[in-house]
């Protein structure tokens, strides 16, 4: 059973990457960020503060995340029996996400399920902890990140291609804000495992990124 663990801020393009790659070579993909996303919204919707610790540790007993995949193989979240993978992508259910998952209890909930899931499929996971937490013995260890200007720029384009009207320097200024709560938090905080290789796609398009990526495992397949 083979596992690839891919790590990195917001905005590094984990997921266009993982997903375009795990196609590829026949890998199942697990989105983990997309967990805790689904965690955050059931706080948004029961209106309960993400930074209410003890409230948010004493919810988690009422929270149950799976994930099925449909025909397409494309991942769903199920949060509580309820398909909510088209909710999750709002900017607020990301921030939420990024407050509650600082909450031991949180991370407990989900950690059981995805280790099981690199125990039954050769899995490629994203993430911020895979790595240096989760999968401490993956296969491949990748840390892909780009600079906060480029990941900016990403999402600005990607938004203004929607129809969105959005403010370049708020979108930067929300990705360091992220970065930082990401990477300062006390438990499993985002950071490059000391066996993973580091991706720097600031200069790099996703072809390119994709192609590293796959020599990388070839060499260790
Ligand atoms: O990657 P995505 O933006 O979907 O993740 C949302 C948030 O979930 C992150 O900012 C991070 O706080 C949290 N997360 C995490 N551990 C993971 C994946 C995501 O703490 N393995």
């Amino acid at each position: 059973m083979y596992s690839i663990a891919i790590d990195g801020p917001a905005g590094a393009g984990k997921s266009t990457i993982a997903k375009a790659i795990a196609e590829d070579i026949g890998f199942i993909y697990v989105d983990t960020g997309a967990m805790y996303r689904a965690i955050a919204l059931y706080f948004l919707r029961k209106g309960i503060d993400g930074h209410d610790r003890k409230l948010v540790a004493a919810e988690c007993p009422n929270i149950h995340v799976t994930l099925e995949y449909d025909e397409e193989g494309k991942q769903q979240v199920i949060l509580n029996g309820e398909n909510v993978t088209g909710y999750i992508r709002k900017e607020e259910v990301g921030k939420m996400a990024s407050v509650t998952s600082a909450v031991p209890e949180v991370r407990a909930a989900l950690l059981d399920l995805q280790r099981d899931m690199a125990k039954t499929s050769d899995i490629l996971m994203d993430g911020r902890d895979i790595g240096t937490n989760v999968l401490p013995d993956a296969s491949l260890k990748i840390y892909l990140t780009a600079s906060a200007d480029v990941r900016a720029k990403r999402r600005y384009d990607e938004l203004k291609e929607k129809g969105a009207d959005c403010d370049i320097e708020q979108i930067k200024t929300d990705i360091i804000a992220r970065d930082k709560q990401d990477m300062e938090r006390e438990i499993a905080p985002l950071c490059q495992a000391e066996d993973a290789i580091l991706v720097d796609s600031s200069d790099m398009s996703i072809p390119q990124v994709i192609d590293t990526i796959i020599s990388e495992f070839k060499k260790i397949k």
